[in-house]
C-alpha cells in the first residue's frame, strides 16, 4: 500500500491533536483514502520538553532535518508567530512540500503570498484552522465563490474572548479566573493578551476578508477593542436587562467596493442571531446576495476541533476513493 509522508512543525496542543487524530483514525484513513499515513518527524522548539511519547518519530529543533527530507509530502504547520514560520513555509512551497497550516498570526500578514506562492509550485496549501477552530468557515465561503457575492461576514472569532464572557456571566467568575480556565483547557494563545486584545478576532477577520473579497482593509483603519475592559459588574447589569455582551468582529464591502470592518465587544439582545453562542463556540453570519444570511456556529479553539480542521483539510486533499454502492 502506497504511504504519504508527514511532518508536523509545532507539538504543543495543536500538533498534538494532530498526531492523535492521525493515529486513532489511522485504520480508516487507510481504507477511505488508499494511503498510509506515516508521521516521520516533528518540529518542536525545546527537545528535552517532557511530551507525549511518539515512538519511532524522529523529535527535532533543526527545521533544516524536515526542509532537506525529500521523502516528506505534506507538512502541518503549528508553532507561533509570524516568523519563523511564514520563512518556514516559503521554503517548504518552493521546495514542493504541502501545507497545512493553523497559524493565523503568519498568515493574517502573509497568506495571498503564500496562496499565489503554491499556485506557481503546483502545491496545496490548507488554512483552515487558521479561522474559527472547527468551524469550516473557509470551505463554505470558498465553495460559495464566485457563484455568489459575499457582502458582509460578522460574528464571534475567538474563542476564549467568548468562554470567558460566558463564564463571567454564567458562574459570576472573575475575568482573570475565567482567562486562567480558557489557558488550561488549551483555547487561549500560550501568550493570551492577543486573545483578550481583539487582535485575535481580527486577524482572523483579515483572513476572511482577503477570502471573501479578494483583498483586506488598511489594517489602521480598524478599529480594535478586546474584551479585557468589559468587568464582570458590566455583565452583571448586562444580564439583568436580558442583554450579553458579545466579542464581535464584523466585515462589509459597500457599493463603491470599500471595506469597513470592525472588532470589538458589542451588548446584544435576545432576537440577535449570536445571543445564544456561548462557551467556547465561535459563530460566523455571512451575507451574500443570493444566499441571504448563512450562520455557522462550532467550537472555535481546542486540540481537537482545531487539529480535526487540518485533518480535514489533509484528507481533502489527498482525495477519498470513489465508493461504489453496489446493489444486492
Ligand atoms: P502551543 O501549545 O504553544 O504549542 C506550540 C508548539 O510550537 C510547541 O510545541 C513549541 O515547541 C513549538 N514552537 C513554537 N515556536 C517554535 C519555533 N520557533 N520553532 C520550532 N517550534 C516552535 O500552541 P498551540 O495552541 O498548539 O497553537 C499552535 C498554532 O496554532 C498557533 O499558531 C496558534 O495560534 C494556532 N491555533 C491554535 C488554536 C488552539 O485552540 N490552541 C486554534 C487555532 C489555531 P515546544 O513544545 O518545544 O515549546
Ligand atoms: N486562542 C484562539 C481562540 C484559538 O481562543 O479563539 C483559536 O484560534
Amino acid at each position: 500500500m502506497p504511504s504519504i509522508k508527514v511532518a508536523l512543525l509545532g507539538f504543543g496542543t495543536v500538533g498534538e491533536g494532530i498526531y492523535r487524530i492521525l493515529n486513532e483514525r489511522k485504520e480508516e484513513i487507510r481504507q477511505e483514502t488508499g494511503y498510509a499515513i506515516d508521521i516521520v518527524s516533528i518540529l518542536v522548539r525545546d527537545t528535552a520538553k517532557e511530551r507525549l511519547a511518539t515512538p519511532g518519530i524522529k523529535i527535532t529543533d533543526d527545521i533544516q532535518e524536515i526542509l532537506s527530507n525529500s521523502d516528506i509530502d505534506f507538512i502541518f504547520e503549528a508553532i507561533v508567530g509570524e516568523e519563523p514560520a511564514y520563512s518556514y513555509l516559503t521554503e517548504a512551497i518552493e521546495k514542493g512540500f504541502h501545507i497545512i497550516t493553523a497559524n493565523k498570526t503568519m498568515f493574517a500578514k502573509h497568506g495571498s503570498a503564500l496562496l499565489k506562492h503554491a499556485k506557481v509550485r503546483d502545491v496545496h496549501l490548507g488554512y483552515e484552522a487558521t479561522t474559527a477552530g472547527g468551524v469550516p468557515i473557509i470551505r463554505t465561503v470558498t465553495s460559495l465563490l464566485p457563484a455568489d457575492r459575499v457582502r458582509r461576514v460578522r460574528g464571534i472569532l475567538n474563542g476564549t474572548s467568548n468562554f470567558i464572557l460566558t463564564k463571567m456571566r454564567e458562574a459570576g467568575i472573575p475575568f482573570n479566573a475565567a482567562l486562567h480556565e480558557a489557558q488550561v483547557l488549551g483555547y487561549a494563545e500560550a501568550d493570551p493578551t492577543d486573545d483578550i486584545s481583539g487582535k485575535d478576532a481580527f486577524r482572523k477577520l483579515m483572513i476572511l476578508s482577503a477570502l471573501a473579497f479578494g483583498s483586506q482593509p488598511n489594517w489602521r483603519d480598524v478599529p480594535v477593542v478586546g474584551i479585557d475592559a468589559v468587568t464582570i459588574e458590566d455583565v452583571a447589569d448586562a444580564f439583568k436587562n436580558q442583554l450579553r455582551y458579545r466579542h464581535v468582529a464584523d466585515i462589509s464591502i459597500d457599493e463603491k467596493g470599500a471595506l469597513h470592518g470592525s472588532v470589538g465587544p458589542v451588548l446584544i439582545g435576545t432576537d440577535h442571531p449570536l445571543y445564544g453562542v456561548d462557551g467556547v463556540d465561535n459563530a460566523i453570519i455571512v451575507e451574500t446576495d443570493h444566499l441571504g444570511a448563512l450562520t455557522l456556529v462550532g467550537p472555535g479553539a481546542g486540540m481537537y476541533p482545531t487539529a480535526s480542521a487540518m485533518v480535514g483539510d489533509f484528507l481533502q486533499m489527498i482525495g477519498k476513493r470513489e465508493r461504489v454502492l453496489v446493489n444486492n
